[in-house]
Order: C-alpha cells, then structure tokens, then sequence
C-alpha cells in the first residue's frame, strides 16, 4: 500500500461570508491569534507526515504563496538587530524548497474542479485533502489520526462530526453501511453521500468536516464530473461515484472543528485558539471570563 506523502489545499474560494475583508486578504490568510488560519491546516499535516503541499490558488491569492517564501530583507534586517528568537521561529515554519505547489484554478468551477486541477502533481498516489476553512483543533492532528486508520484499512477515508438536523443542508452528508452505529465505533463503512441535501432528504446528521484521503482514480472521475449542487462541479459528487468500485470509511476524529469560513465561526477559533496559546493563553481567558460578566 503507497503511503499518504501528498496534500491538496484548495484556497481559491472569493470567500464571500467573511467580505469586507476577504476583498484584499485571502480569507485562508486572515490571522487566528498571530498566524494565518492556513497555516494550523499546514502544521496539522505536517504532523501527519504530509511531505509536498498542492495549493489550488487563484487570482488575488500571491500573498499565500509570499507567506512560504523566504522573506530576505525582513530575515537580513531580524539578524542585523539581533532579534535571533524571532528569526529562528520563523525560519522553523519556512518549508523547505521543492516541497510546495501551486497552481492556477483559472475558473471558479466548485471544489471538485479545484482539486482536479492537482491531478498532474498528485499522480498515481493516494493524497490527502484538507479544506482550510475548517480548523480543527485537537491533541493529535486529525490528518494524522485518519492516516493511522488508513495505514490499516486503505481505501478512501473522510472525516465527519454529527450535526444538529437542519444544518446538514450546509454540508455533504454521508449515508453509512446499514447496521453500522456511529455511537459505538470510530470508522464506519458507508454505502452513499449527497452534497447539501434538503433537511428531509439527508441520509443521516453526519456532515463531511473537511479532510479527506483520497485513491487517485477519483481524479478521472472529476475530469467529467456534471456540475451538483449550486451549480458547482462537487467533490462529495465524483467520490458517491467512486464508491461504486472502492471502499469508503467514515472517521470520527477527536478534535473540535470551527469554519472559519463564516464571522461566527471565526470569532469562535480565535478564542478557542488565544485561550490555549502558549504566550498570551492565561491573559485570553482571563478577558474572556471578564467578558461573559459583561453578558
Ligand atoms: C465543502 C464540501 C462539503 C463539506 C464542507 C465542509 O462545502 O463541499 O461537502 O461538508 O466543505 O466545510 P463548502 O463549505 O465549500 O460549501
């Protein structure tokens, strides 16, 4: 069985939820506490062991690609003021040469087009996909758990979380293998998935959360994908087909997700994140304690 060493991250969304500030900053850019949200997706794959990194990116998202890149007069003046701590730190998050991709999704066609705009450096090898939207935040990384799965039973593995009822509209929804209960085991086998089904429609409250490892057959299976959902050419459309030939495993990691891809969503991951940092964690919860009097 091939190892997991390849990611895609499809960040060429306009993000609209989160506009007027998505207008001249990728939404993937805006900063939880003191770094970008994209980059924690990145620190989770690293733990998974996620070697090379496929940035689906589009026009107005070059800062995403600056932000890996070495900045040397920035480095040059750190040293020349001795200001060696803050150096060091951020050179340990420079990615080493080679080990990023990214590429141009030049229309804005769905998700599934997204990532099969990475078809030519992912191969004929089985990737992981993290939508960095979704922050997950947990004690082992969640890539890293579903890659421990994998490494026992293969195939295809996606991440889902229930949900209450009517939301599952907002989400892929899964259909597990009858008999499988959730409740009492961590992977399930499932048999279906539709992408945002109307509430009396969903085959269960099991949302798709955002990360996936994926076969590489599925890219010919998105090449002729019909647009779905929205109009949009889905992901969760291509992998309900692919199912047909392999095997699909729902994963409940332990971890808690916020979409940072809405204003709630993201003000929620910025104090989830400030309360556990490890500089200013102590002084957050203390104004989020002051705060909550406040009502
Ligand atoms: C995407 C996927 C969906 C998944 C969701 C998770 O939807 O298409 O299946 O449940 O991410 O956040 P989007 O939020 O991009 O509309």
């Amino acid at each position: 069985m091939k190892r997991v060493t390849k990611a895609v991250l499809p960040v060429a969304g306009f993000g609209t939820r989160v506009l007027p500030a998505t207008k001249a900053v990728p939404k993937e850019m805006l900063t939880i506490v003191d770094r970008p949200a994209l980059q924690y997706v990145v620190d989770e794959a690293i733990e998974a062991g996620i070697e090379h990194f496929v940035f689906v990116t589009a026009r107005g998202k070059g800062s995403i690609e600056d932000y890996f890149d070495s900045a040397y007069e920035l480095e040059d003046s750190l040293q020349r003021k001795g200001k060696t701590a803050i150096y060091d730190d951020l050179k340990a998050k420079q990615p080493l040469e080679g080990t990023m991709s990214f590429i141009r999704q030049q229309q804005a066609k769905g998700l599934g087009h997204a990532v099969w705009c990475a078809r030519d450096v992912i191969g004929d090898e089985p990737f992981a996909v993290l939508l960095p939207d979704v922050l997950i935040q947990s004690k082992k990384s969640c890539l890293a758990q579903m890659i421990e799965a994998y490494n026992e039973i293969g195939g295809n593995i996606i991440a889902v979380d229930s949900v209450p009822e009517d939301r599952v509209s907002d989400y892929g929804v899964i259909k597990p293998k009858a008999g499988e209960d959730f409740r009492s085991k961590k992977i399930i086998a499932m048999e279906g998935m539709v992408e945002k089904p109307a509430v009396s429609e969903a085959p269960s409250n099991l949302k798709i959360t955002g990360r996936y490892i994926l076969q590489p057959e599925l890219m010919g299976l998105l090449k002729d994908q019909a647009a779905g959902a929205g109009g949009e050419i889905q992901l969760t459309d291509a992998m309900a087909r692919l199912m047909e030939t392999q095997d699909f495993h729902a994963f409940a990691y332990e971890g808690q997700d916020y979409d940072c891809g809405s204003k709630l969503g993201y003000f929620e991951a910025v104090m989830a994140y400030a309360r556990t940092h490890g500089d200013i964690g102590e002084g957050a919860r203390a104004l989020i304690r002051q705060s909550a009097k406040l009502g």
